[in-house]
């Protein structure tokens, strides 16, 4: 298989079948299919901001796949002349991005209306009806409990009735980013004509084919929910808190999705988490469980016992009992996928996982046991099946389960990051009815003295010694010892090492998030290559335009519930990214869906801890085999866009650790992260960047890492004892907390100060040692000497563009300018610049930008129709702003000069083309 094949068979695997009543899925070779919506033409890709903000160089939309697949294979005959009314609607009624602008494209599009006659056209041809629902949200743009977002606009609402008073078969399929409110399903309006649903999620760029595929059962659907779909929004114990500005409670603690479902409320859940159909059917045996006093040993017999063949997945679920701490009924401890068995295969398969896996986390040692995983004394029951409500209980050994005679701690832990006030938190009471009512206690709050516990693991200095002409090639063969080698680099150096920059470094593939390492002439002259990262997490995305591979979502991922499928897919992402010359994709994000609201969500994979670390673990498997890497983000507790670099996340310390962490506590331990990236929010008062307990008690002690960390861009740190107020300068307490590379500062700024942070004076007045600095430069080094840079030939500071004028005599009639002399190139007129001499050339713009300072833009500056340089345009809070976008070598002569903004919003002022005497050592000039 090559990639898009690839891309194409994840998708479908995510493709969750909700309903199909009557077997109306999939088609068969005599239907006659008509589709509705525009989403069968506008399909989405993916979510929104910079998740999905890749150049695909082709997509595939829904029906046009269908139309494809009916020309070729045996297939439904598809209604054109309907195709065709939408394509001319389409042309009159363009897709609307909100302007193309940050985080400004809306949730939904508007719906083509349908006529009485329409519809009747239709039915008078075609036996069966397919509507397509599109949704997106993303960065910046949490989802909302409204229509157009969580619930059907009235249009679609409309549209949908119209089509079932036509047509008795109707399909819908979901081309979201997130769940969507499904009540609607039984709505009367629609008569009972809904009878099959697919969540065909968004599924990058081989999505639409992936869709049709499934619809006409070139493939079978085998996709599962990983997140529980309630009945009402207001049923996630989250909802309540959701969407609030400062102090973000959860309150919920440990009961995330389907683990308070199952333990509150089974009757308000609509599809189970693990839930989804297929187009044949399965039993799940039991064969053996056997407990060795530490492993559970299952062994499982899939078998299919219908007409097609298909994949299942085998669900291992546990109940641990309450004991004082308080459980949840279900938690899944195990899972796997069976290989495409035909029609009556079986497949025998082994599951096994330890006992300590179901332990839970003290937080307020109200089992004697402080601070510990404690496996509380009792009975532990096992379930296995295909979802979390349909699974059955297993017998151990012939008995109802494990039972322990007294508590077991399983690991001694101590206190970090917990609440420094405490609030009010679920827990479980039983109900006298064997179910359990919702009661609240009080979180414990935080005892430890971070002063003390940060002085008692400061870093030893390396002593500095100046150049002693050890490179860093020498640190790479093994003939100097790193010591030896960050020993030769001063202050100001290593201050440089810690800041990253960009967007737009031309010191990398010019396009991408960030530079980081050899970015100053210093560092370079000691041989130090410039990593370069790249977002992620469905794609590369360069901003200059250049054209990359788009994955599905991390959802839909998620749902394949196939981690070698998924390490295969990423295999190919690697070897994309060496292709690039990117050293990290941005991703993958691993943080949890605490509520379906949150408009990242589709960036992350589930409700579910263990799911969500394995399929994360798979991810950077296939980065790392493709050879390159990912940076897992966010670390940690990322669960909404509304205000998240001022949000709070106030957590209880056992939440953190069973649920919001242990994702990323799984892919470390499996030894696959080499990068990761924390987070903007403050967790419970310390932002994520510079929240000592979360980076270096649990990430680099208990968990012991060894890579690089860096922040989100343009992330803001507080205090790391006292806490306090945040802000971007704060890059002493960032390092001081185990934090080691600030993104991002501006291009060519990081050896002057960044953006003026408070290294300098942090390691003046002690809050920050030279020690601190070099730990931070030796995991910089330590990541960069097993990256794809460390194989490439080391190239120079920059790569810079050469040009050579094909107008030596100046135009006629053209406006002229002058270097040095300020001017804006204006839509369809034409400008010159006079380059008088064979000289590097800076370009630098002005500008101003409303809105989000995290947005982000690009203005591309063209010289004679090719790409030069490219101006990074967050925005400026509206005051004018200078940015040196590049330099460029030029030759004497005319050149034609043209600015293109990526994104609106953007006013450039004035742009200034001036020659400059530089080092031509450090010059690579790259012809164009
Ligand atoms: C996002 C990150 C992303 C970074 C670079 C930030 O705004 O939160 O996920 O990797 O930008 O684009």
């Amino acid at each position: 298989m090559n990639f898009a094949e690839k891309m194409c068979q994840a998708a479908e695997e995510g493709g969750v079948l909700l309903k199909n009543d009557n077997a109306m899925l999939p088609f068969c070779t005599d239907d006659k299919v008509v589709v509705f919506g525009r989403c069968q033409f506008d399909y989405y890709r993916s979510g929104t901001g910079s998740g999905g903000s890749v150049h695909v160089s082709y997509s595939t939309n829904l029906t046009d796949s269908l139309i494809e697949i009916s020309e070729k294979e045996k297939a439904p005959a598809i209604d054109r002349e309907l195709a065709q009314i939408y394509r001319k609607w389409i042309e009159l009624n363009p897709f609307d991005n909100g302007d193309g602008g940050w985080a400004s494209e809306p949730w939904c599009q508007k719906e083509m209306p349908l006529s009485a006659e329409i519809i009747a056209d239709a039915a008078k041809n075609c036996g069966k009806a397919v509507y397509v629902i599109g949704r997106t949200a993303g960065e910046d743009k949490d989802n909302r409990a409204e229509k157009g977002s969580w619930y059907l606009t009235d249009e679609e609402h409309d549209t949908l009735k119209k089509i079932c008073s036509g047509f008795e078969n109707v399909c819908v399929v979901l081309n979201v980013s997130n769940i969507i409110d499904m009540e609607w399903i039984d709505d009367p309006d629609f008569c009972g004509h809904i009878r099959s649903v697919l969540l065909a999620w968004h599924g990058g760029q081989e999505g639409g084919r992936a869709a049709a595929r499934l619809l006409c059962g070139l493939a079978n659907p085998c996709g599962k929910l990983t997140d529980t779909i309630a009945r009402h929004i207001d049923y996630y114990p989250s909802s309540k808190n959701f969407g609030k500005e400062g102090d973000i409670l959860y309150q919920e603690d440990i009961y995330v999705g389907y683990r308070y479902f199952s333990t509150f409320a089974p009757e308000e859940v609509r599809f189970p988490f693990g839930f989804g159909l297929s187009y044949t059917n399965f039993t799940i045996q039991v064969e053996k469980a056997h407990f060795d006093g530490e492993k559970l040993y299952i062994s499982v017999k899939v078998k299919n016992t219908g007409k097609c063949p298909g994949k299942e997945v085998v669900q291992i679920y546990a109940q641990a009992p309450q004991g004082k701490l308080g459980k949840s009924q279900r938690v899944l401890v195990s899972f796997k996928k069976t290989k495409l068995l035909e029609a009556t295969e079986s497949q025998d398969m082994q599951i096994d996982f330890s006992l300590e896996d179901l332990a839970s986390y003290d937080d307020s040692g109200i089992t004697g046991n402080e601070f510990c995983y404690v496996l509380e004394k009792g009975l532990y029951e096992f379930f296995t099946g295909n979802d979390a409500q349909a699974a059955q209980k297993i017998l151990v050994d012939g008995r109802e389960g494990i039972f322990l005679e007294k508590n077991l701690v399983t690991k001694k832990l101590t206190q970090a990051v917990a609440p420094s006030h405490s609030f009010e938190r679920m827990r479980p009471a039983a109900d006298g009815n064997g179910g359990f009512s919702i009661q609240t206690e009080k979180t414990p709050v935080s005892k430890v003295d971070l002063s003390e516990r940060i002085k008692s693991n400061m870093p030893k200095e390396i002593p500095f010694s100046g150049d002693k002409g050890i490179r860093f090639s020498d640190l790479l063969s093994g003939k100097a010892s790193s010591d030896d080698f960050i020993a030769q680099i001063d202050d100001i150096q290593l201050a440089a090492m810690v800041r990253g920059e960009g967007m737009m470094s031309q010191k990398v593939t010019v396009g991408i998030a960030a530079a980081y390492g050899g970015i100053t002439q210093k560092l370079r002259d000691l041989g130090i290559p410039a990593a370069g990262c790249s977002d992620g997490p469905s794609g590369i995305r360069i901003d200059t335009g250049k054209e990359t591979n788009l994955m599905p979502i991390g959802t839909l991922l998620a749902c394949t519930w196939n981690p070698n499928l998924i390490e295969e897919l990423f295999t190919f992402e690697g070897k994309e990214l060496v292709e690039y010359e990117i050293d990290s994709l941005l991703g993958p994000g691993v943080n949890i869906h605490r509520n379906p609201l949150n408009g990242r969500n589709f960036e992350y994979y589930s409700e579910d801890p263990l799911l969500a670390g394995t399929i994360a673990t798979a991810v950077l498997r296939g980065l790392n085999k493709g050879g390159s890497s990912g940076t897992i983000k966010h670390f940690a507790a990322n669960n909404q866009e509304l205000c998240r670099r001022s949000g709070n996340s106030v957590i209880s310390e056992r939440a953190l650790r069973e649920i919001y962490l242990k994702p990323f506590e799984i892919a470390v331990k499996s030894g696959e992260v080499k990068s990761l990236m924390t987070s903007y929010n403050a967790i419970n008062g310390h932002w994520a960047a510079s929240n000592y307990d979360l980076v270096t008690t649990i990430l680099r002690k208990e968990w012991g890492y060894k890579g690089l960390v860096m922040t989100d861009w343009w992330a803001t740190m507080n205090d790391c004892v006292n806490g306090g107020k945040e802000s971007i300068r704060k890059t002493g307490s960032m390092i001081r907390s185990g934090n080691d590379v600030y993104m991002v500062v501006d291009n060519d700024c990081a050896e002057s100060g960044g953006h003026n942070d408070d290294i300098a004076e942090s390691l003046k007045n002690g809050k920050l040692s030279r020690a601190e600095l070099q730990q931070a430069a030796r995991h910089i080094l330590d990541f960069i000497s097993i990256s794809p840079v460390a194989k490439r030939k080391l190239r120079p500071l920059k790569i810079f563009k050469s040009f050579t004028s094909n107008q030596i005599q100046k135009p006629a009639g053209a406006v002229i300018v002058e270097e040095g002399e300020p001017f804006l190139p204006e839509n369809g007129k034409s400008l010159y610049l006079h380059a008088a001499h064979d000289a590097m050339y800076n370009i630098n713009g002005t500008y101003r930008k409303e809105g989000d300072d995290l947005s982000q833009s690009v203005t591309n500056i063209l010289i004679d129709g090719e790409n030069a340089a490219s101006l990074e345009c967050r925005s400026t809070a509206g005051l004018e702003t200078t940015v040196n976008a590049a330099q460029v070598h030029l030759l004497p002569g005319y050149y034609k000069i043209a600015l293109i903004p990526t994104k609106p919003g953007i006013e450039t002022k004035q742009l200034v083309i001036s020659s400059e005497v530089i080092n031509p050592v450090t010059l690579g000039v790259c012809p164009m």
